[in-house]
């Protein structure tokens, strides 16, 4: 691995997003050795693996490789939902709010949000939103859970909360689906074993390009049938791949390599919060995994301000609301860089923003 640009005391410390990282020379190779053939044939042993290994290590029954975390979230539930139904997610879930509207460009579903006090699941609000068969109003068909939801700051919701959920989506008959981009994160900082999260959907997307660091990729996975179906639509967005196995054995390698060192990224972005409390930005405690938010509502920064303010010192966050940044840790992001985080941003949260400052957010936009 080139740790020299990886780790060097000159390099950009990247927390923008655990989307950034580079393959690994180790991946590289993994990828170089593959045995590959033609996936749309079923010819592509390593797909296969990968979609086997995934799929055993949620407790379902199949998987299916997709080029991204969007379209695993796409025909997940579009197989779940008919042309017309109705999904319930959080105002600011991925499912909703960043994938250009797929659910109703191409699935005819419509979509009702929640916000919640906290950004967790509160399954009396769901309770209150669902409308049955035979209503008047839409008919509820689906609920979508992102696990860690990521925008109020990768927040794990609870397993009590997601049992209650189920017992709820079963007596009602309304499908769950688990946007898990980050249930790796979720599994190694509860400790909760995958399967318990996997039991409770029907299926479940998760991202070998986030924090485990692989170039591309999502694996979604549910019962037979539903992966069937989910295969059908990948054709249909024009997902499906040929030699596809190159990229899947970066997600095996990512699966053998990178799934345990999760700690890491959580302890950095713990030690990130523990250390800036102190500018009132950020309370350690609202911090479950690798993603820490500075929320700048007490200050005289907005985010954009700030953001370019760290970024002319080498440090890249990303502005995820006029007084919200985000600050992800990730495969690529060492303890040296998190030193770095930590001293410009306590500099900069402890004087304000300068004539420089807001000269520098004029010429960012
Ligand atoms: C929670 C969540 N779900 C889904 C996605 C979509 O993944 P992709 O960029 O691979 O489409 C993202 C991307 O960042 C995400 O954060």
């Amino acid at each position: 691995m080139s740790t020299a640009k990886r780790s060097g005391p000159g390099t950009v410390a990247d927390l923008r997003s655990d989307t950034v990282t580079k393959p690994t020379r180790g991946m590289r190779a993994a990828m170089a050795r593959a045995d590959v053939g033609d996936d749309v044939y079923g010819e592509d042993r390593t797909v296969r693996a990968l979609e086997e290994r995934v799929a055993g290590m949620l407790g379902h029954e199949a998987g299916l490789f997709l080029p991204s975390g969007t379209m695993a979230n796409q025909v997940a539930v579009q197989a779940l939902v008919p042309r017309g139904g109705e999904v319930l997610c959080a105002a600011d879930a991925h499912f909703v709010s960043y994938e250009a509207g797929a659910a109703a460009a191409h699935g005819g579903i419509s979509t009702r949000t929640w916000t919640t006090h906290d950004g967790l699941i509160d399954v009396d609000t769901i309770t209150g939103m669902i409308h049955l068969a035979g209503s008047f109003a839409n008919q509820t068909s689906a609920v979508v859970v992102e696990q860690t939801a990521n925008l109020p700051g990768g927040l794990i919701h609870p397993l009590p909360r997601l049992t209650a959920l189920h017992q709820l989506a079963t007596s009602t008959g309304i499908a769950l689906h688990c946007d898990g981009a980050r249930l790796w994160h979720a599994h190694i900082a509860t400790g909760t074993p995958l399967p318990a999260y996997g039991r409770l959907f029907d299926t479940l997307s998760v991202c070998l390009s986030k924090g485990l660091g692989a170039p591309v990729g999502s694996v979604m996975v549910g019962s037979s049938w539903l992966v069937a179906e989910a295969r059908r639509l990948r054709q249909r967005a024009g997902g499906a791949m040929r030699q596809a196995g190159v990229l899947a054995a970066a997600g095996l390698y990512a699966l053998d390599h990178h799934v345990g060192r999760l700690s890491d990224d959580h302890r950095r972005a713990q030690h990130l919060a523990a250390e800036l409390a102190h500018t009132g930005v950020v309370e350690p405690d609202q911090v479950h995994s690798n993603i820490v938010v500075l929320d700048l509502h007490e200050t005289r920064w907005t985010a954009a301000t700030l953001v370019a303010a760290a970024a002319a010192q080498g440090v890249l966050g990303v502005a995820i609301a006029p007084r919200r940044v985000r600050l992800v840790t990730h495969l690529d992001v060492t303890e040296h860089h998190v030193e770095r985080v930590i001293h410009i941003f306590a500099d900069l949260l402890g004087r304000g923003p300068s004539q420089d400052d807001r000269g520098r957010r004029r010429s960012a936009r």
